[in-house]
C-alpha cells in the first residue's frame, strides 16, 4: 500500500497569491471578532460566561470571547460521546476514512486560509510556522493517518480452508478524552483526529490559551460531514471543572494529552485511584516536556551546526516541546560557534506576525511571558551565566521575549537542565578530550527523552554517539534540528519524562485506539 506524499510547503514570497489570499484573511478575521461555544452532539451551547481571546503580539486586540464549558457540559458531551458510538464505530471504515480525506481536501482548499490565519493571530506563529503546522502537518496527519488506518486493517492473522480467523478494529469501549496543547494546531487536531478514525467518539477539549483557533478546526470537522457527537468541544478557562466529570466517568476508556509533563501525571495519579470505577482500563497516550539537547563533536561542520541551533532553539517562538534548548560545544569549536550564534540571533527579527515580515512572533501569553522572563533573570543574577546574545524582553504591545543564549559554566544551570518553553538556547563548552563524560552529562542531566541532535562528520563517530545517547531521545537527528518532525518520514515521540512514546504521526499511535476482537470460524 502506498502512502500519500507530504503537503507541500509554500513560501508566501511577496507577490504570491497565497500572500495576498492570506493578508486578506488576517484583516477579514482582525475585523470580525468571533464568539465560540461549547459543541456539543453537533450543537453549540453559550453556558453564558465569557473570556477573552488576544492576540499575543499585539495583546491590546481582542479576537473575540469564548463561552466556557464546565461540570454540566462535560456530562453532556460525554453522554453525547456514548450515544454517537454505536452508529459510528458500526459504520463502514471507508467511509469513515472518507470524513477525514474531505476534511484534508477543504483544509487544502477553501478552509486553508481560515485556518492559517486563525493559527497566526490565536499563536503568534509567523506565516511559515503556521504553513508547516495548520496547513502542511494537519493535512499530513488527516491523509497518512487514513493510509495507517487501512495498513491496519488489511494485517490479518493466518486462516486455512477449515477455519477462518480475523481481528476486526473495534474502537476502545468508552469515549476518549482528547487534551491538547496550545502551540500546534495539528497536535491539537490529531489528538481528536486519530481515536475518532479509529472509530471511537471524543471529548475534546482544546487549550484555554488557543480556543480561537481550535474553533477553526471544529468548523473544519463538521463541514467535512463529522455526525454530530463524534467529537465534542468543550472550551474550558477551568480546565479542572472538565477533568474532575471526564476522570470520574466509569466510561473513560483513553486519554489522547499533549501538554505538561506535570498536567499528565495529574492524569495518571487520578486515573490510578479511580481506577476500579472504569469499565475498561483506560489507555494513557501522553506527549509531554522536553529538555531537547544538541551534541556538537570537534569534527561537526560549524555553518549546519549554527542553523540547526538557530532554528531548533527560536522557530516557534521556542515554545516547543522539541525545541533544541541545551547544547554541549566542544571548547576547539567554542568561538567559531559563538561568534556565529551571536551574529545571527542579533540580526533574527520580531514583531507582529500579521505584516509577514518577522522571523518570530509573541510568547503565547503573560504566564509563559512571566515564567520564560523568571529563568532569564536567574541567568542574569546567579554566577557562571554569560549572555551570548539577547535583547530586553518587552510586555509593552505583546509578549515579546527576543532570542537569547546563555552560556553556562555549570552543565547542571537551571538553564541546561529545566523545560523553559521559550527562546532560550543554554550552552556548555566541553573540553575536546571529555567525551564519555559529556555524553553521560547529556543522557543524564534531566528526566526527559524526547528530541536530541548530535553533529560530527565522521561515521565511527556518528556510530559511537547514536549509541551511547540511544536512550536520551525518541526522535534522534543526525547533523539536522532536533525540531520539525513530518508526519510519515518522522515519527514522534519520546520515553522517559517526555511521554509514552506512541508515535503520532503512525501506524502505533493508531493502534493504541483499537481494542481489537480475534475472531476464529471453522468450517
Ligand atoms: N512534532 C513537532 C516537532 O517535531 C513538535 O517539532
Amino acid at each position: 500500500m502506498t502512502l500519500p506524499p507530504n503537503q507541500p510547503v509554500r513560501s508566501f514570497a511577496p507577490g504570491s497569491p497565497e500572500r495576498a489570499s492570506l493578508i486578506a484573511e488576517l484583516a477579514r478575521q482582525r475585523a470580525n471578532p468571533r464568539r465560540v461555544l461549547p459543541v456539543i452532539n453537533g450543537k453549540k451551547v453559550d453556558t453564558g460566561t465569557s473570556t477573552d481571546m488576544r492576540e499575543p503580539h499585539a495583546h491590546a486586540n481582542s479576537l473575540g470571547t469564548y463561552a466556557s464549558a464546565g461540570a454540566p457540559e462535560a456530562q453532556a458531551a460525554i453522554t453525547a460521546a456514548i450515544d454517537a458510538r454505536h452508529d459510528w464505530s458500526r459504520m463502514d471504515t471507508a467511509a469513515r476514512r472518507a470524513v477525514f480525506l474531505r476534511a484534508a481536501e477543504l483544509l487544502a482548499g477553501p478552509f486553508n486560509d481560515r485556518l492559517l490565519a486563525a493559527t497566526m493571530l490565536a499563536q503568534s506563529k509567523t506565516a511559515f510556522q503556521s504553513e508547516i503546522d495548520a496547513s502542511c502537518e494537519l493535512i499530513d496527519f488527516l491523509r497518512f493517518n487514513v493510509a495507517f488506518a487501512e495498513q491496519i486493517e488489511a494485517m490479518q492473522p493466518l486462516s486455512s480452508p477449515a477455519e477462518r480467523n480475523r481481528l476486526e478494529h473495534r474502537p476502545l469501549d468508552g469515549f476518549v478524552f482528547a487534551a491538547a496543547p496550545f502551540n500546534f494546531t495539528a497536535i491539537a487536531g490529531n489528538l481528536a483526529i486519530a481515536p475518532a478514525l479509529m472509530g471511537n467518539t471524543v471529548v475534546w477539549k482544546p487549550s484555554e490559551r488557543a480556543v480561537y483557533s481550535a474553533a477553526f478546526l471544529m468548523d473544519l470537522f463538521e463541514a467535512a460531514g463529522l455526525p454530530p457527537g463524534v467529537i465534542n468541544m468543550l472550551p474550558a478557562e477551568t480546565p479542572a471543572a472538565i477533568g474532575d466529570t471526564v476522570f470520574s466517568s466509569p466510561h473513560l476508556a483513553g486519554v489522547h494529552f499533549t501538554g505538561s509533563t506535570a498536567a499528565f501525571d495529574r492524569i495518571w495519579q487520578t486515573v490510578g485511584s479511580n481506577v476500579s470505577r472504569y469499565r475498561s482500563y483506560p489507555r494513557l497516550v501522553g506527549e509531554t516536556g522536553g529538555k531537547d539537547f544538541v551534541f556538537a563533536h570537534v569534527s561537526a561542520d560549524v555553518d549546519a551546526l549554527v542553523t540547526a541551533l538557530v532554528r531548533g532553539a527560536f522557530d516557534y517562538q521556542g515554545q516547543k516541546c522539541s525545541a533544541a534548548s541545551r547544547a554541549y560545544i566542544p571548547l576547539s569549536l567554542w568561538k567559531p560557534v559563538t561568534e556565529r550564534l551571536a551574529e545571527i540571533v542579533s540580526s533574527l527579527t520580531m514583531g507582529n506576525v500579521s505584516d509577514l515580515t518577522n522571523f518570530m512572533g509573541a510568547v503565547i501569553d503573560q504566564r509563559a511571558y512571566t515564567q520564560i522572563s523568571a529563568f532569564l533573570d536567574h541567568a542574569a543574577s546567579a554566577p557562571g551565566h554569560r549572555k551570548i546574545a539577547g535583547a530586553a524582553p518587552s510586555d509593552e504591545t505583546g509578549w515579546f521575549i527576543p532570542p537569547t543564549v546563555i552560556a553556562c559554566t555549570d552543565p547542571k544551570s537551571r538553564i541546561m537542565t529545566e523545560e523553559i518553553f521559550g527562546p532560550v538556547l543554554g550552552l556548555y563548552a566541553y573540553p575536546d578530550g571529555k567525551l564519555a563524560e559529556t555524553l553521560a552529562l547529556v543522557d543524564q542531566s534531566t528526566p526527559y527523552a524526547l528530541t536530541g541532535a548530535i553533529f560530527a562528520q565522521d561515521q565511527a563517530v556518528i556510530n559511537q554517539l547514536s549509541l551511547a545517547l540511544r536512550d536520551s531521545a525518541g526522535n534522534f537527528y543526525i547533523n539536522d534540528k532536533p525540531t520539525g518532525a513530518v508526519v510519515g518520514r518522522q515519527p514522534f515521540g519520546g520515553g522517559r519524562r517526555s511521554g509514552t512514546n506512541d508515535k503520532a504521526g503512525s501506524p502505533f499511535n493508531l493502534l493504541r485506539w483499537s481494542s481489537p476482537r480475534t475472531v476464529k470460524e471453522t468450517f
